[in-house]
C-alpha cells in the first residue's frame, strides 16, 4: 500500500480548474519533491491530501483512508502550510506545547526543549511569535509540524526565508527522519538545489497536469538533448561564440561564463560546433558533455514565461 496516493484527483475553483486529474503514489519513506510554477495547484495538491479542501472528483488516500473523512488519520500527519498559521500572541515554547498536546503528547516537555534546540530557537523559547523573524516563524512551524513524530509530513515551501544554515538544518533533519524513522515527506520547492540533495523522486506540475514523474536522474536523461560543455582559450569570447554558433543554426539554447559556453546540442555533432568555432577565430581547449541541470529540465517542461495566469 503507498502512503499517499491520489488517483485522477480534480480540483476546480468555479471555471477554474486548477488540477486535472492528476495521479501519483508516494512510498513510504519517500522524500518526494512537488515542483510547478507560482499558481501551479502545488499547495491545492496538499489542502487536497490533508481533507482541507473536497475534491471536485478523483480521491486521494493516505495509508488507504480518506482524509476528507476519516479523523484519526489527521494525527499521523504533520503539516507545515505556506502560511504556517502560528498563534502570534504565544511564546514559541507554549506554541509546541499547545501542539504537542492537542495531538495527545502526555509529557512533551524534553522533546520540545530538544526540538527548539535543534532549529536554533532555544534563545528565544520564552519569547512571543508575533516577534520573530520570517525565518523563526519557518523553523518554529517545522518543528510544531514533526513535534508529535508524524508518519507523513507535507511540507510547503519549507525553505522559503531560511537562511542557509537554515536550509543546511531542514535538509539534514529530514533526511534523517526518511532513513532512520521511514517518515513519508512530501515537500513543494521552488527550491531546486534543495530539491535535488533531497528528494528521491519528483513531479513537476503545470497547467494542473503532471508533466514529469521520476527521479531526478530519470528526468535528466528522459527529457531534452544532451548538453556540451565548450572550454574556448583564454581571451576568447564566449558570448561572440555563442552568438555565432545560434546565427549558424548549430545550437538553439545556449549560456556563456567566462570561457566557457553550455550549449544544447540541435542534432548536429560536436565536432561541427568546433570545426565552426575554430573557423570563426575561437580556440577550443576542451569539450565535455554534461548531463542536464535539474533547472534545466525545470524549465524545459514548464517553459521560461514564469508566472502562470488565471484563465479568465
Ligand atoms: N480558495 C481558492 N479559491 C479560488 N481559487 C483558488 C483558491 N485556492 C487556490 N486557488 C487558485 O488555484 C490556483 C493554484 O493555487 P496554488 O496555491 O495551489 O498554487 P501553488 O502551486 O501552490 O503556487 P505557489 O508556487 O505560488 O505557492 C491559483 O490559480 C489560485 O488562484
Ligand atoms: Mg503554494
Amino acid at each position: 500500500m503507498h502512503v499517499i496516493e491520489a488517483d485522477h484527483l480534480t480540483k476546480q475553483f468555479g471555471s477554474n480548474t486548477v488540477l486535472d486529474a492528476i495521479s501519483l503514489q508516494v512510498s513510504a519513506g519517500e522524500v518526494f519533491g512537488y515542483l510547478g510554477p507560482n499558481g501551479a495547484g502545488k499547495t491545492t495538491t496538499v489542502r487536497l491530501c490533508l481533507g482541507l479542501l473536497q475534491p471536485t472528483s478523483g480521491q486521494v488516500w493516505i495509508f488507504g483512508g480518506d482524509p476528507g473523512q476519516n479523523l484519526p488519520l489527521r494525527a499521523r500527519l504533520g503539516v507545515l502550510l505556506e502560511n504556517s498559521g502560528l498563534d502570534e500572541r504565544m511564546t514559541a515554547r507554549d506554541c509546541l506545547n499547545y501542539h504537542a498536546r492537542l495531538y495527545g503528547m502526555t509529557d512533551p516537555g524534553s522533546r520540545i526543549d530538544y526540538l527548539l534546540d535543534f532549529v536554533g530557537l532555544w534563545d528565544r523559547r520564552a519569547d512571543r511569535v508575533g516577534s520573530f523573524s520570517t525565518g523563526m516563524k519557518r523553523k518554529l512551524g517545522i518543528a510544531r509540524a514533526i513535534c508529535h513524530e508524524p508518519e507523513v509530513l507535507f511540507l510547503d515551501e519549507p525553505s522559503a526565508g531560511l537562511d542557509p544554515e537554515g536550509q543546511k538544518m531542514i535538509r539534514e533533519l529530514l533526511l534523517e527522519l526518511a532513513a532512520a524513522k521511514r517518515m513519508t515527506v512530501f515537500i513543494n520547492s521552488h527550491n531546486l538545489s534543495e530539491v535535488q540533495r533531497l528528494c528521491s523522486r519528483i513531479a513537476i506540475l503545470n497547467h494542473g497536469t503532471i508533466r514529469a514523474m521520476g527521479t531526478i536522474e530519470e528526468l535528466r536523461q528522459r527529457e531534452g538533448r544532451p548538453m556540451l560543455e565548450i572550454g574556448l582559450d583564454p581571451g576568447s569570447d564566449a558570448h561572440e561564440a555563442g552568438l555565432e554558433l545560434a546565427a549558424a543554426g548549430l545550437v538553439k539554447h545556449w549560456e556563456a561564463g567566462d570561457h566557457q559556453l553550455r550549449a544544447e546540442l540541435n542534432g548536429h555533432k560536436s565536432s561541427d560546433l568546433v570545426a565552426l568555432l575554430v573557423q570563426r577565430g575561437f580556440p577550443v581547449a576542451e569539450v565535455t558533455n554534461s548531463a542536464r541541470t535539474l533547472e534545466e529540465v525545470y524549465l524545459s517542461i514548464v517553459g521560461e514565461g514564469g508566472t502562470q495566469c488565471d484563465p479568465q
